[in-house]
This record gives C-alpha cells, structure tokens and sequence, in this order.
C-alpha cells in the first residue's frame, strides 16, 4: 500500500490500523476451502485481499456520498481529511484492489470484481433516486440493497469457489448464496439504525437523510391514509427535527416494522443455507454456517 506521497501513506496506514470485521475474506476463505477441501490457492489468499481493499474503498466512498463522521469506531476519512481526499483515497484502494488481479493474471476474478463494483455504483445511485422521490416499494428496496451490498458478498463466494475451481457449477452456486447472504446482511445493517446498540457508526440517520429502508416501507404500506401523510410529510419536511424523528422511529417499532424486517432477513439467510446442503459435511462447511448465523445475530 505504500507510496511516494506522504499524505496518502498517513492515510493508508491510518485505514489499515482501523480493521473492520474482515467478513469479506472470511466468505472467500470458507467457501474456496469448502470446495477444495481445504486446499486453497494463492489466488484465493489474492482474491480475499482485493475484496477487503474495494469494500474498503467503498466505505471511504460512501462516507462522503452518507456525510457519516464515524466508521469503525472512530473518525471517517472525509471527518478527517475532508472530501476531496476521501474521494481520491477511494480511488486509490480500488486501482490498488484492480492491479492486485491484473498484475498476477487473474482475469477471470477481475471480471467478477469488476461487476460487483458497477453494481455497487448503480445501487448507491438507485437508493439516491428513489430517497429523492419517497415512492420506494418494497421490490426497490431488495434491488437496492441487491446492488449496492449483495452482489459484493457474492463476488466473494463466487470468487472463493472460482480461485479453486474455475468454470465449474459450484460458481454460481455459491455467488447465489453470497447474494442471499448479502440481502439478509444489508437488513441487519438497516435495523441496527432502529437501534441505541454502539456499533462503530453513527445510528439514527436513514430518516435525516431520507433513506427509507425495509421497517419504515412496511410501515408505510400497512397504516392508515392519515398516518401516511404524517409519516411521508414527517420525512419529507421534518426530516431533520430530532423529536419528529424519533416519533417516526417508535411508530415504525409500535407497527412490527422490525419485526417485519426481521423476518425477511431469517428467511433469505434460510434459503441461503438451502443452498449448502448438497456439498458434503466438512469442518469448512461447519465454519461457513456458523458465518451465516453471524450475519445475522452480530452486534456490530
Ligand atoms: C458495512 O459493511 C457496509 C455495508 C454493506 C452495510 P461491514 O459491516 O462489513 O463493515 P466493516 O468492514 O466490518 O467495517
Ligand atoms: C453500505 O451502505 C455501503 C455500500 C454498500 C457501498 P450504507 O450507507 O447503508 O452502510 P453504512 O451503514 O454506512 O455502513
Ligand atoms: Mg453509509
Ligand atoms: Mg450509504
């Protein structure tokens, strides 16, 4: 990661010593050795490390886009350094994550990384158009959280099962199951925003910034005419008014918005597990459900 400019190895090394839960890599891993038995590559270790590096600049990315100060416990870049720099450093972790591939002729993984980067670029804009129009439905919102999250974990499956045994069934197989995976990670991550639980991130902030997510739209869609309007104009006019939306965020509670979403979550991370049971019983396969679970039961 170093470099000739002082300022950028300051912020490179202030990223790396700022370790999120590397759950990324971990999909990589379990799934390559699943597969293999074990018998992992050093693509798999090259693919698992250019995963963590563009999901990392994506963060650094998305900060800006969110205006979030807060990431993994402490300061965000754009906190930090400002715009600007947060643009450019992201820049740089993706080129970086890129050339990783390119430099060791891994082109069948690049092709899968490249896709998961467009994706993720078409749903942070898909969630800006839709927050600009407050019409999100509930089918937006799953295309969403498939682009923008989804298709990254299932990259990483995909890829995991590619760097051991390109071309074979079990690719897409397992870039299904990272997908399913993924939905259920994103509704979590939204959940956690109904929360008061410390996660390293700012919590409370969809409504602010008019980014409806799965509570709030069922919600939406199962209450009166009247408490519609209030919700919408709530959102719409009082989106920043502290009491307003904290009214907004118990009426979501008192109306299984959470509940509602927390069933949806269980039952993408069920059909993701449908999808392990034809691959034999080996401590790898232990360990990769014991991933899914976390996903959904983790605190942070
Ligand atoms: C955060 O991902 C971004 C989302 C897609 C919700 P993680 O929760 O995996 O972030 P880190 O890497 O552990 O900080
Ligand atoms: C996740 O989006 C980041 C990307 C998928 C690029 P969010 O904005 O929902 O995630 P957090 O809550 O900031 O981590
Ligand atoms: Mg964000
Ligand atoms: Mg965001």
């Amino acid at each position: 990661m170093s470099s000739r400019v002082a300022l950028l190895n300051r912020i490179t090394h202030y990223i790396v010593n700022r370790k999120g839960k590397q759950m990324r890599p971990m999909f990589v891993f379990l799934t390559a050795k699943m597969i293999s038995n074990g018998d992992v590559s050093e693509r798999t270790y090259r693919g698992a490390s250019v995963l963590e590096l563009i999901h990392t600049a994506t963060l650094v990315h998305d900060d800006v886009v969110d205006e979030s100060d807060r990431r993994r416990g402490f300061f965000s870049i754009n906190a930090l350094w400002k715009n600007k720099i947060a643009v450019l450093v992201g820049d740089f972790l993706l080129s970086k994550g890129l050339l990783l591939c390119i430099d060791n002729n891994d082109f069948d993984l690049l092709k899968i990384i490249s896709v998961a980067v467009r994706e993720m670029s078409e749903g942070e804009l898909l969630q800006i158009e839709k927050a600009r129009n407050l019409d999100i439905t509930e089918a937006i919102y799953y295309e969403i959280i498939r682009q923008k999250t989804a298709t990254l974990i299932a990259a990483c499956c995909s890829l995991g099962a590619a760097s051991v045994k390109p071309l074979s069934e079990e690719v897409e197989t397992m870039r299904k199951f990272g997908e399913l995976i993924g939905m259920s990670f994103q509704i979590k991550d939204d959940l956690f925003d109904y929360g008061t639980q410390q996660i390293g991130k700012p919590t409370g902030i969809d409504i602010k910034e008019q980014k409806m997510t799965l509570p709030l739209i069922y919600v939406l869609n199962h209450c009166s005419k009247k408490e519609k309007s209030w919700l919408i104009n709530s959102i719409k006019n009082h989106n920043k008014d502290t009491k307003r939306v904290k009214e907004v965020i118990a009426f979501v509670k008192d109306n299984g918005g959470l509940d509602y979403a927390v069933s949806k979550m269980k039952s993408f991370q069920e059909q993701a597990l449908k999808l392990l049971e034809p691959f034999p019983e080996s401590p790898y396969k232990n360990s990769l459900i014991l991933m899914v679970n976390y996903v959904i039961e983790r605190n942070k």
